[in-house]
């Protein structure tokens, strides 16, 4: 028995690979490497180079690996990308997780948890924001994501098949034991960004919009530690191999921080300054979005380790230094 990772050469699909190997489960992963690493999994699991909507692979993959269980992350995650290719976004993200649900169906897979985005809701009329509020998204990539949602909801209605979406907040850091990390290139994430700032890989970064309505006129957003985010998945698994039904979920700290006090953190934690511009803002971006983190405590029981701004920056500047020594970026 194993359980199929897609994405799983990817920034959070490699973390979700070693939680499962730590858990002692088998993993296979599907990833057609387009951002993802082979050195990212080699050493811990099965790797089928592909396409998720390669049917034929996907469904033979399944069969021989006697996969239960399929973790989604495979898909495109950026923001304004979303916004100038709103077609790449429906492909990669919609239409090829119904060719992949439906594979799941075709072969019996009965459990399948979704990597889904805050960005589902938007900007939320409040923050917290419960997994109850109206679904609003600004940007291709959350509408893309919404999308799959409503197909799995709809799957798991018609079939004997259960799902779990989690909808993830920011995520960053590293695996603390430093096995794997965020590798992109060009990465556009905050923390990620800051800290190649930190680590000289970049000669400066940018802060997108000082004018909106938060304390210090930056966007607030909650930062989850990646290994408590596939933490969550893993216990997710658990709960439906147990009969636990479908599920959607938050998966964020229930609390926000500004890219200012970010940045800040950055330069505490590295020890360091760097050169900070201030730009306009950047499309698609929502103001405020923090989680409403009850449902995902209470469900699956989840207590994270890691809820600790110095320390997931911590984290993800050790992971940095790990890839310039290594010579990988
Ligand atoms: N930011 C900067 N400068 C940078 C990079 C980011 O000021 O160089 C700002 C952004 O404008 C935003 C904040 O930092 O206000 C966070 O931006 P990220 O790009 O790190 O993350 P996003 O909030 O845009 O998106 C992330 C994930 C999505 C997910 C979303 C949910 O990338 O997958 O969180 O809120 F949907």
């Amino acid at each position: 028995m194993a359980v199929l990772v897609t994405g799983g050469a990817g920034y959070i699909g490699s973390h979700m690979v070693w939680e499962l190997v730590d858990r002692g489960e088998q993993v296979v992963v599907v990833d057609r490497l387009s951002t993802g690493f082979d050195w990212a999994v080699a050493e811990a699991a099965t790797l089928v180079v592909g396409d998720i909507s390669d049917q034929a692979l996907v469904e033979e993959t399944i069969r021989q690996h006697e996969v239960d269980a399929i973790i989604h992350f495979a898909g495109s995650i950026i923001v304004p990308e979303s916004v100038s290719d709103p077609l790449g976004y429906y492909l990669n993200n919609t239409v090829k997780s119904r060719d992949l649900i439906e594979s799941a169906i075709r072969c019996g897979v009965k459990h399948f948890i979704f990597s889904s985005t805050a960005a589902v809701y938007g900007s939320p009329d409040s923050f917290p924001v419960d997994e109850g509020a109206r679904l609003q998204p600004e940007s291709p990539y959350g509408t893309s994501k919404m999308m799959t949602e409503m197909m799995l909801r709809d799957c798991a209605a018609a079939h004997d098949f259960a799902y779990t979406a989690l909808r993830y907040f920011n995520v960053c850091g590293a695996d603390p034991q430093m096995r794997t990390g965020q590798s992109t290139r060009g990465a556009t994430h905050l923390i990620k960004v800051a800290c190649e700032a930190a680590t000289g890989k970049r000669p400066h970064m940018e802060v997108f919009g000082t004018d909106y309505d938060t304390p210090d006129g930056t966007c607030v957003r909650d930062y989850v530690h990646v290994s408590d985010l596939v933490n969550a998945h893993y216990l997710a698994l658990r709960r439906m191999r147990a009969g636990g039904g479908s599920l959607v979920a938050n998966c964020g700290y229930g609390r926000g921080y500004s890219v200012l006090e970010v940045i800040d953190a950055v330069k505490r934690v590295a020890g360091t300054e760097f050169e900070v511009r201030t730009g306009g803002r950047r499309p698609g971006d929502a103001v405020a979005i923090v989680a409403g983190a009850e449902r995902c405590r209470r469900e699956l029981s989840w207590q994270p380790r890691y809820d600790d701004l110095d320390q997931i920056v911590a984290h993800a500047l050790g992971w940095e230094e790990q890839l310039k020594r290594r010579n990988r970026q």
